[in-house]
């Protein structure tokens, strides 16, 4: 048994991590054939992406997929930590599945992803939650043949969550859910410790894939017909830093800009380290789509200091209109929080005037919500909770209202969407512009999914665009 701790999770010295490649032992492979799994995923694009990679090791270990967890004799739920709400589905999942347990005993439950790093969480899965049977950490998937092995050959509850991360592994198998868009990991972990953050906790230390690793996993997914690669990374502008003196983020984006592959996006971009070289590397290659997710989480000084993130509104603004200038046509989308502790009503005005001059195209928006063990516990939080949501919604006022006179802009104009789907009511197509943009739309003539098709948009909404196909 490995139990979670932060003070591990916390240090970031100057050891090396080993590189390792993932291989399944012969006598686990296949060895449940026939037996059904379901994952349940929350949080972020590297959960999903995570998830993927776990689906193909429960497929190698024998596990087929369903499509509700009722049919599965393994249930395992892939959680996240951001805000007091992911935790709240992921326990509230959790009783579901004790109801479901107590009429099917075999019934294996697990549990990974972020709230597997929180002591906490765990300490209450060993004391209340013994009906979960294995939980295993962000760090050490790699293992989960030997620990759902274990799992279902010992009655013990199995816990291995390594706070220190130990290795970066190359080889995961991967079973993707979509057929032209793939997640592609470039850098893992953050040192960025903004205060009110359990990432780097969860995650560790930033540890940057090699570019050989990414540009052969880029060439494959161009193999396979993929249209789309996404970056992945909680903070991809610091890629490289850890592993060359000489190679960073700008370098990887013109690289893999040269490979066959429609379309780049990465995410996300951390104000800080977003370099020149990047922002004149999206301008230069058509292939780089034009559209950058830039989280400023407030528009006031004191609140950005006291949140540790490391840039000013000015820097932050200067940032943005470089962007704006050099990237034709860029959409910048962002994420902000209100009601951080001793946030007073005039630097939320000041959040308000920020968004009122950068007119996002796409805004996440949230209460702050207290992580235990991070720096920002400590801070004296005295804004009501009807405050903060009042907050809340005068800001949702202020972003809708640009998200939909940036789209009203588009009326009229011929944007390149890559078709995803038809919609749930069959009646029109559905895919994503350049710019990140929701498009539904019509077409007279057979199209495909993963196709890339010009569409003109006829009329714009808060946060979709509908169109014709030409
Ligand atoms: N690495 C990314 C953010 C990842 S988390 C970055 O720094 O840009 C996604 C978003 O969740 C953050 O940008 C922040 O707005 C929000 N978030 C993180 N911790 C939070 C907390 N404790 N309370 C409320 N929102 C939080
Ligand atoms: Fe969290 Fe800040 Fe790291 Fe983003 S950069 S993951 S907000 S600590
Ligand atoms: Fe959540 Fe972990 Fe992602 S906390 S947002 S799943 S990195």
């Amino acid at each position: 048994m490995k139990l979670p701790d932060y003070k591990e999770a916390r240090s970031r010295d100057k050891r090396k991590y080993n590189r390792l490649t993932f291989k399944i032992d012969n006598n686990i492979e296949k060895k449940y054939n026939g037996k059904k799994y379901f994952i349940k995923t929350y949080g972020c694009q590297m959960n999903e992406h995570d998830s993927e990679n776990i689906s193909a090791i429960f497929e190698a270990m024998g596990f087929e997929s369903v499509s509700d967890y009722h049919d599965a004799d393994l249930v395992l739920l892939n959680t996240c930590s951001i805000r007091e709400n992911a935790h709240n589905k992921a326990f509230g999942m959790l009783g579901r599945l004790k109801h479901l347990k107590s009429q099917k005993k075999d019934l294996l439950i697990g549990i990974c992803g972020c709230m597997a790093q929180e002591v906490k969480v765990v300490d209450e899965i060993l004391n209340d939650y013994k009906f979960v049977n294995f939980v295993f950490g962000t760090h050490n998937i790699y293992q989960i043949p030997e620990i759902v092995d274990k799992a279902i050959t010992s009655s013990k509850q199995q816990i291995e969550v390594f706070s220190r991360e130990g290795d970066l592994v190359e080889g995961l198998p991967v079973v993707r859910t979509n057929s032209y868009k793939a997640y592609v990991n470039i850098i893992y972990g953050c040192d960025k410790f903004c205060t009110y953050c359990i990432v780097p906790y969860t995650r560790g230390r930033e540890r940057s894939r090699k570019k050989e690793d990414i540009i052969e996993e880029v060439k494959t997914l161009v193999k396979d017909g993929y249209k789309e690669v996404t970056l992945l990374g909680q903070n991809v502008n610091a890629y490289g830093k850890d592993l060359y003196d000489d190679y960073n983020m700008g370098d990887l984006l013109e690289d893999i800009a040269k490979l066959d592959i429609p379309r780049i996006r990465f995410m996300t971009s951390h104000p800080w380290d977003f370099t020149d070289k990047m922002i004149e590397t999206i301008g230069k290659y058509p292939n780089i789509m034009p559209s950058v997710h830039l989280p400023v989480q407030s528009g006031s000084n004191k609140i950005l200091k006291l949140m540790g993130r490391r840039y000013t509104r000015e820097s932050y603004l200067d940032l943005f209109h470089k962007i704006k200038n050099t990237v034709p046509n860029v959409s910048i989308s962002t994420d902000i929080i209100v009601g951080f502790p001793l946030e007073e009503e005039e630097d939320f005005q000041e959040t308000l005037s920020l968004a009122e001059e950068c007119k996002f195209d796409n805004a996440f928006t949230f209460i702050f919500s207290e992580r235990e063990g991070t720096p920002a516990c400590k801070l004296k939080d005295n804004t009501s909770l009807k405050e903060k949501e009042d907050r809340l919604y005068r800001l949702n006022d202020v972003v809708n209202k640009y998200f939909l006179e940036n789209n009203k802009k588009l009326e009229g104009k011929t944007l390149k969407v890559l078709v995803e789907g038809v919609s749930e009511k069959k009646d029109m197509y559905f895919g994503y512009s350049e710019t990140n943009k929701l498009i539904n739309f019509t077409s007279d003539r057979d199209i495909y999914c993963g196709d890339i098709v010009d569409v003109e948009i006829t009329s714009a909404k808060t946060w979709s665009l509908d169109g014709k196909c030409k």
